[in-house]
């Protein structure tokens, strides 16, 4: 059921924690957009690579972003990313990409050519903004903010579960990577990677998507009959 005002919903977090799963079912529940600031990031690091562009090159990166139309489009198979109209959904998903998009994502010019970006999908409000920085940095001023959280391994595991079928990595790779990216993306000096000081944090280990989904929908009926 929709919330009895239009809000914006940020949910940030780690690798692996669940935010994807979450994200879309609480946005399905409250019948909102949903929207993965992270495919942005990985769209431009798929560019990125493309060009031949390296994940420190400013002056390179400033010039892929400038030459990047980004659209979310709803389709039948869920919501989809296109790249100057073409589906990078699935693209965008593999180990290499992962680095690249966390690579880059700490360069203040990708940031920023992405703030705009953002701040455009959320200006009818009505959405679920799924991140590292929505609460902090792109939407301080969102109405209801949580942080998922959970243990470097248990996020490896959810990870594992996810792309065991398609990858020939072993579970302590995963974690490895987890934890190198976690370093990257809460050491950086932009936008680093915290929960808002207004935000709820969550640690969903041991529970139901169901379960965690209810308790964001509580505190949204709650911060909305205010
Ligand atoms: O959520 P994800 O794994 O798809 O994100 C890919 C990378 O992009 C991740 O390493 C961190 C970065 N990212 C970011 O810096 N800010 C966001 N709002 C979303 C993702």
């Amino acid at each position: 059921m929709k919330p009895s005002k239009p809000i914006l919903i940020t949910i940030d977090g780690p690798a692996g924690a669940g935010k994807t799963t979450v994200s879309r079912a609480l946005a399905e529940a409250v019948g909102y957009r949903y929207v993965d600031t992270g495919a942005l990031y990985r769209a431009v690091a798929l560019a990125a690579e493309r060009e031949g562009v390296g994940s420190e090159e400013d002056a390179g990166l400033e010039r892929v972003c400038n030459g990047l139309d980004l659209a979310f489009e709803r389709t039948e198979t869920g919501t989809r990313l296109f790249l100057n109209g073409e589906d990078v959904t699935g693209l965008i998903r593999t180990p290499e990409i992962s680095m690249m998009a966390s690579a880059v994502s700490a360069r203040p010019v990708v940031r920023r050519f992405l703030l705009s970006v953002q701040k455009e999908l959320g200006r009818s409000r009505e959405a679920v903004f799924e991140g590292r920085d929505m609460g902090t940095v792109i939407f301080p001023n969102a109405e209801v903010k949580f942080f998922l959280d959970a243990t470097p391994r248990v996020r490896a595991q959810r990870r594992y579960r996810e792309i065991a079928s398609s990858a020939s990595v072993t579970l302590d790779e995963v974690e490895q990577d987890i934890i190198q990216r976690d370093k990257n993306d809460s050491t950086r000096a932009i936008a680093p990677l915290k929960p808002a000081q207004d935000a709820v944090s969550i640690d969903p280990t041991g529970m139901s998507g169901d379960e965690v989904v209810g308790k964001m929908l509580a505190h949204i009926a709650e911060v909305t009959s205010r």
